[in-house]
């Protein structure tokens, strides 16, 4: 079974910061596998396991790290994918200040956060442009996180294209529960299933992630009722960010 874990590190870090966060993480990893609590499989590339788990983790960094990530990435030997946290709604083209998704090709950006929560509530992008985004990744090969809250789940969905689901991946993240936000607080876990079933019922069987204060001690109760987890906050610690991912438990299903 595959569990993706995604970093989202927003705004934070600058590329003289990243070398002591891909150190401290490098050396915590190899502690745990000296300690045999994380293994990799040499013949697929360096996957992370943990007990019955292959974890596909993913880093979304600001556009101007993604270079200096991937060249740590490459040092490391490390098997870890590389997220934007956003897009233009605009194709190549004379929009000064934009990143295209073409802008993107030979970055090895395989996938792309879209429509998080802060875009929408300090950008003012609504879900028309989140779907324009959505048909720009995909036409470069660049695979959506579309990210979504209960408000806008549905009208956001009838504006992608149903073609287009299945090459999308969702991450449910209720307002309340990003730890930014004043009073952020966790959800009840009977009601983030009840929104992830919802969510697959909508898009179909696609992976549907969860975040919102995903820390080292509740990431395992997220990870029993869904197929990843994206973590902003406890990201930004290369060592704490081991350890979350060393923390994870035998899942029965999905
Ligand atoms: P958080 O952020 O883990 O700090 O709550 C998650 C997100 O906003 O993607």
């Amino acid at each position: 079974m595959t569990k993706y874990i995604i970093a989202n590190w927003k705004a934070n870090k600058n590329v003289l910061s990243i070398q002591s966060w891909f150190a401290d993480f490098f050396a915590e990893i190899k502690q745990f596998q000296e300690k045999k609590l994380l293994e990799t499989e040499a013949d697929e590339a360096q996957i992370l396991k943990i007990k019955n788990l292959k974890l596909k983790i993913i880093i979304a960094p600001a556009y101007p790290l993604l270079m200096a990530v991937d060249q740590q990435i490459k040092n490391l030997k490390l098997n870890i994918s590389l997220a934007s946290q956003d897009l233009s709604p605009f194709p190549a083209g004379a929009y000064t200040g934009a990143v295209s998704a073409f802008n993107l090709q030979g970055l090895n950006v395989a996938y792309s956060l879209l429509g998080h929560s802060e875009r929408r509530r300090y950008f003012q992008e609504t879900d028309l442009e989140v779907a324009k985004k959505v048909e720009l990744a995909i036409e470069q090969q660049i695979s959506p996180i579309i990210c979504l809250d209960e408000e806008y789940l549905q009208s956001q969905a009838q504006l992608i294209d149903k073609k287009d689901y299945q090459q999308c991946l969702v991450a449910y993240e209720p307002l309340s529960a990003i730890s930014t936000m004043p009073g952020a607080k966790d959800p009840d876990i009977k009601q983030v299933a009840a929104v992830i079933e919802r969510i697959k019922s909508i898009f179909g069987s696609l992976t549907c992630i969860y975040g919102g204060s995903v820390d080292e001690f509740n990431i395992n109760e997220y990870l029993m009722i869904s197929d990843g987890v994206l973590v902003g906050g406890a990201s930004l610690d290369g060592k704490l960010f081991a350890r979350l991912i060393a923390r994870l438990e035998n899942f029965p299903s999905a």
